[in-house]
């Protein structure tokens, strides 16, 4: 049935073409989703284990609507294995009804060799769902978070049909012959062993890039994008973990690269995984709470998507910069939210007995904090050059920005953090932040997420009351509420008692 209304329709459009005349748009629409492997797309990895609290299609369209403009083509659904099928299909309607693709990303914490006929079943049950992203001429669009192990070919054949298969397999632990793909999970420098660089030993992004491609030989590679890393939970979940990989401006220096890499896909490693602080989906897209508003509550991260809004539609126009994708003038900014050097040990959450199993849970400050700076990061998106201004807590910085993306960096104080862009010495716009940095530790904990702002500011952004904060209070060992509560004016600036010129930041990351 399938094949034949698409032969119909072929021979429908070749007797159109032929006769010179414009093909309809519902048919321009379907040879565009024949997408080949050499397509441009980017994806947003989209925790499906956080949602299941969503009731209907609808309660995805704001992702779905928010995700398109900003110039996603798909999210990738990570899911489990705990009965997925109902939220993929709010997914995927959801999905089809806001012009938006999806495919399933299975989380291989929880599928495991021997559960191919699972899997090949999952993708049997959605693979005909109009939102399905087809690529390379109709083949169903699969990937993965790890899965080394897992019988490629048993895969094929429970899933029945035609697969583009892209999982996250890992060099050196898997074959990659039977792939079409394959994604690079690790958007992060690290030392090889899922932990921040230490004793010499970094692996860049980049590193893993290289690493992919050349065993992938011309097949397609999935690139990571990742704006940032900290994770902080302690015993009061069975999966206790407790480390950061550096980041600072590895957003904007990553998507530079993308853009000089040219993948044939890129996803954004996250949408929307508080637990591991890279989200730059909204904090009031509809979750449950896996204890993750410890460090979430209050730290919204919309401005990483306004960042990457035109660098996507560089890399899908082959651009190496983004600067004439900018539409609006924008100045993003971010930071963690106290000195790395504060001391919560006596009221922190991640002392006491916890699940090591994974290897990944530490007492106290995240593991790899030494790696971090204290500084504020800030990427300029102008149409002109400008004069950007910071004011951290008392210290002023002055930065000439170009037209076009750039960015900086300069140590912060502890207080408020006034950002603003100036020309021909007037003011042209400015913002200070409704976060302060504070030498008190947020919650009893070590707090070591990011708080995004922009100037011009965007519209309020936090965890909606009930199931997003439901899990804020549990282990803390000092009185918080479970409320969103950043102030409805910014807090007053200090004067300026120290001045200072910076520089723009390497475009490629210095570590
Ligand atoms: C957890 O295991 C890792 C790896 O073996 C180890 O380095 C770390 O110290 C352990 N954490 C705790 C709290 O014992």
């Amino acid at each position: 049935m399938h094949g034949l209304v698409h032969f119909l329709l072929f021979c429908t459009i070749t007797a159109s073409s032929s006769l010179g005349y414009v093909i309809p748009y519902s048919h321009n629409r379907e040879l565009a989703s024949r997408q080949t492997a050499d397509s441009k797309l980017v994806f947003a990895h989209f925790i499906v284990g956080i949602t299941g609290n969503r009731a209907s299609a609808a309660d995805y369209d704001d992702d779905m609507k928010r995700a398109k403009a900003i110039g996603f083509d798909a999210f990738a659904l990570n899911i489990g294995n705990d009965k997925p099928e109902v939220q993929l299909g709010f997914a995927y309607d959801s999905a089809a009804a806001n012009g938006m693709k999806a495919f399933i990303s299975f989380d291989c914490s929880f599928f495991k060799p021997g559960d191919e006929a699972a899997i090949g079943a999952l993708i049997a049950q959605f693979a005909s769902k109009p939102a399905q992203l087809k690529v390379a001429g109709g083949k169903t669009f699969v990937s993965s978070f790890i899965g080394d192990g897992l019988n490629v070919n048993a895969i094929r054949a429970a899933s029945g049909g035609d697969i583009f298969f892209v999982p996250n397999f890992h060099p050196g632990q898997s074959d990659f012959t039977p792939l079409d793909g394959a994604f690079n999970f690790q958007g992060w420098p690290s030392n090889g062993l899922n932990k921040a660089p230490s004793g010499g030993k970094l692996v860049t992004v980049d590193d893993g890039d290289k690493q992919f491609q050349s065993l992938l030989a011309g097949k397609s590679y999935m690139a990571p994008v990742s704006p940032w890393f900290s994770t902080h939970f302690g015993g009061e979940v069975p999966f206790s973990k407790n480390w950061v990989f550096p980041s600072e401006l590895l957003i904007y220096q990553r998507w530079l690269e993308i853009l000089a890499l040219k993948p044939n896909f890129a996803e954004i490693v996250t949408w929307n995984d508080y637990g591991e602080s890279h989200y730059i989906g909204p904090l009031a897209s509809k979750h449950t709470d896996d204890g993750a508003s410890k460090w979430a509550n209050d730290m919204p991260h919309n401005g990483w998507s306004d960042l990457s809004k035109p660098f996507i539609a560089a890399y899908k126009a082959g651009e190496s910069t983004p600067d004439k994708f900018i539409d609006e003038e924008k100045i993003v900014y971010w930071y963690r939210i106290t000195p790395k050097g504060i001391d919560c040990d006596s009221t922190d959450t991640t002392f006491g007995p916890g699940n090591n199993a994974t290897g990944d849970f530490f007492n106290g400050r995240p593991n790899g904090f030494d790696t971090l700076s204290d500084n504020v990061f800030v990427v300029s998106l102008l149409k002109a050059p400008g004069t950007v201004t910071v004011n951290s807590g008392g210290t002023l910085y002055t930065f000439d920005a170009p037209a076009g993306a750039s960015a900086f960096s300069a140590p912060f104080k502890v207080g408020a953090q006034a950002f603003a862009l100036n020309r021909d010495g007037k003011e042209v716009m400015a913002a200070t932040s409704l976060k302060s940095i504070q030498d008190t530790c947020p919650c009893g904990i070590y707090n070591f997420n990011a708080y995004v702002g922009t100037v011009p500011e965007g519209p309020r952004d936090t965890l909606q009351p009930g199931d997003a904060l439901a899990n804020l209070k549990t282990g803390l060992k000092v009185a918080c509420d479970a409320v969103p509560s950043l102030p409805a004016t910014p807090p007053p600036t200090a004067a300026p008692t120290a001045t200072s010129t910076v520089t723009a930041a390497p475009t490629l990351p210095p570590i």
